[in-house]
């Protein structure tokens, strides 16, 4: 989508205005693991890790460039010997403002098991508690046991106790697709 009077901006607006909301760090998972948000220009390798891991349902390009641009503060990539290996995507609940709701996380398959993973999310956390947000929320297919696995740790490591209820059905979605469970990660709300 090209907005129309696209010649109108100026074209020395940087295009990582809105990315640069907090100071990359890096991981504990190894010395040339560097955890930042996203800017623009890593929506074309999100949109890759997504397709590879051949388990994520796969978005638009559109939709990962977008969201770099949008949601940046609530998103975090893990950037390996200077690429991108790994990226997480959230968002804060618009009517439960102290919730993340993380939309996708995917680590490239030859980078999986060093930790990058939950390197990310209690990065993520880290970053958002200032603004209140003490609860994370994802929703995972019952096939999925790496990633069961991943959120249990978080809420480990975390102290914090995690929660399963069913929230969307097989039937909410076009044939074939799994039903997603909702996962708390902290007090569930009252
Ligand atoms: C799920 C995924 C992101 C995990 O990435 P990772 O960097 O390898 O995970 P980590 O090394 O940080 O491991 C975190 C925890 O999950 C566990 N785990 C990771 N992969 C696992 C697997 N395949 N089976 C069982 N446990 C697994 C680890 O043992 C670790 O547990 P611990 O904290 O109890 O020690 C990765 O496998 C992936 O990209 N999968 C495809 C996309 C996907 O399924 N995304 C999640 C959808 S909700």
């Amino acid at each position: 989508m090209r907005p129309d009077n696209e010649s109108a901006i100026p074209s020395t607006v940087p295009d990582t205005v809105h990315t640069a909301e907090t100071p990359s760090r890096r991981a504990e998972t190894g010395p040339l693991t560097e955890l930042r948000s996203p800017g623009i220009s890593d929506g074309v390798r999100m949109w890759e890790i997504a397709r590879d891991s051949r388990v994520l349902d796969l978005n638009s390009s559109y939709a990962y460039v977008l969201w770099c641009r949008d949601f940046a503060a609530t998103s975090i990539v893990a950037e390996v010997d200077g690429r991108v290996g790994g990226f997480a995507t959230a968002f804060v609940r618009p009517r439960v403002p102290d919730t993340l709701f993380l939309w996708q996380i995917a680590v490239d398959e030859q980078l999986r098991g060093q930790r990058l993973a939950a390197a990310m999310l209690n990065e993520l956390l880290d970053r958002v508690a200032d603004r209140g947000i003490t609860r994370l929320e994802t929703t995972i297919s019952p096939d999925n046991p790496a990633s069961q696995a991943l959120f249990t740790g978080v809420a480990r490591h975390r102290g914090v106790p995690i929660t399963r209820q069913p929230l969307f059905t097989a039937e909410d979605f076009p044939p074939g697709h799994e039903p997603e469970e909702l996962y708390t990660v902290g007090a569930p709300r009252a």
